[in-house]
């Protein structure tokens, strides 16, 4: 399948504050992809909505993405950015493929299993069909590389025996392969407080997460604060697995400073954790004060921001109208 365009799509959901994990895990990968792709970036409110969302939350978080991801230097001239409501593919593709995949997959997903938790019979029936509606994100523009943290391989894996399935099912070779783009485990943020589980936007413990709409103070209280133990900084990564909270500052050294793991362990060897927390704490107001502060300011820009998307979605239909018609030819659906 040579004859797909190389186009990524990314997304992400307007569910509480964008963190410094939604960041390093996910945005900050995006900006460098711009020049060798096209590339399609997305506010998935559909997807927020599986779990409840206050209204008038969702309209500001959902502006609060987009401001974060052009702060952080997606550009709106390279990059096509819009909120995924607005175009109404995914839910209608979305539809198409709840009748392509399996109970069995679905069944097999572990998000679902952990976001709905001991309760399953309670959750929306929109969690449990969630992967599918991811699928018609990435295939609703036959995107062929998608970039994404570790924790949706698995969803990128169902997209794929979807598009399979499709292909199959209809004697057609119309969606194509899609490709991960995983950018390592050090880009995997965990929680300030701790580090066995991830940074997340409805962890109760605001000093767990540094939210990209902090200022450069509370960036660097929240770094003195976070979690550390009393052993001095090892050699070596590998002396790291049963220190999680350690791993986890050093993994975020690397990430913001672009440099790797080994290193910044190699710099501080033997020390405690006293400077290399004020080193991260200064290097972390340096690099994500700028993006903050530009997110505030976007923020007092509804106007502006509006339209960005606005434009985006027109884009982004034009990209995916004509793909889901296809796939209504395809399915058999009467054009009268
Ligand atoms: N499920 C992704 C997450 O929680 C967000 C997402 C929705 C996404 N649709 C997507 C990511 C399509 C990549 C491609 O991180």
């Amino acid at each position: 399948m040579t004859d797909f365009k190389q186009r990524v799509f990314s997304g992400v959901q307007p569910s509480g504050n964008l963190t410094l994990g939604n960041y390093l895990g996910a945005i900050k990968n995006w900006v460098g992809l711009q020049d060798s792709h096209e590339t399609i970036f997305c506010v998935v409110d559909l997807h927020a909505i599986t779990v409840w969302q206050d209204p008038e939350v969702l309209r500001n978080a959902t502006r609060e993405v987009a401001a974060g991801m052009i702060a952080s230097g997606v550009d709106p001239k390279k990059s096509i950015i819009f909120n995924q409501s607005q175009v109404p593919a995914h839910a209608e593709l979305a539809w198409i493929f709840n009748c392509v995949a399996r109970m069995g997959w679905l069944n097999r997903m572990t998000q679902f299993k952990e976001k709905a938790g001991k309760h399953k019979e309670r959750a929306s029936v929109g969690l449990y069909v969630y992967p599918d509606l991811m699928a018609a994100d990435i295939l609703a523009y036959k995107a062929t590389h998608v970039p994404v943290g570790a924790d949706q391989k698995q969803h990128l894996e169902l997209t794929r025996d979807i598009a399979q399935k499709f292909n199959n099912d209809y004697g057609v070779e119309f969606f194509p392969e899609v490709e991960p783009l995983i950018f390592g485990e050090a880009t995997r943020v965990m929680s300030l407080r701790d580090g066995s589980s991830k940074m997340s936007k409805s962890d109760p413990s605001e000093n767990s997460r540094i939210n990209l709409t902090d200022d450069r103070d509370l960036i660097a209280k929240k770094i003195r604060k976070a979690r550390t133990d009393s052993e001095p900084l090892p050699a070596s990564m590998d002396d790291l697995d049963d220190r999680p909270e350690a791993k986890n500052l050093i993994n975020i050294f690397a990430a913001l400073s672009n440099r790797k793991a080994s290193d910044i362990c190699a710099e501080y060897e033997g020390q405690g954790f006293a400077d290399f927390k004020r080193d991260l704490a200064d290097l972390s107001v340096e690099t994500l004060g700028p993006i903050t502060e530009e997110m505030a300011r976007l923020m007092d820009e509804k106007t502006y921001l509006d339209g960005i998307l606005r434009e985006g979605a027109e884009n982004a239909d034009k990209i995916a109208k004509p793909i889901l018609t296809d796939v209504q030819d395809i399915v058999g659906f009467l054009r009268p």
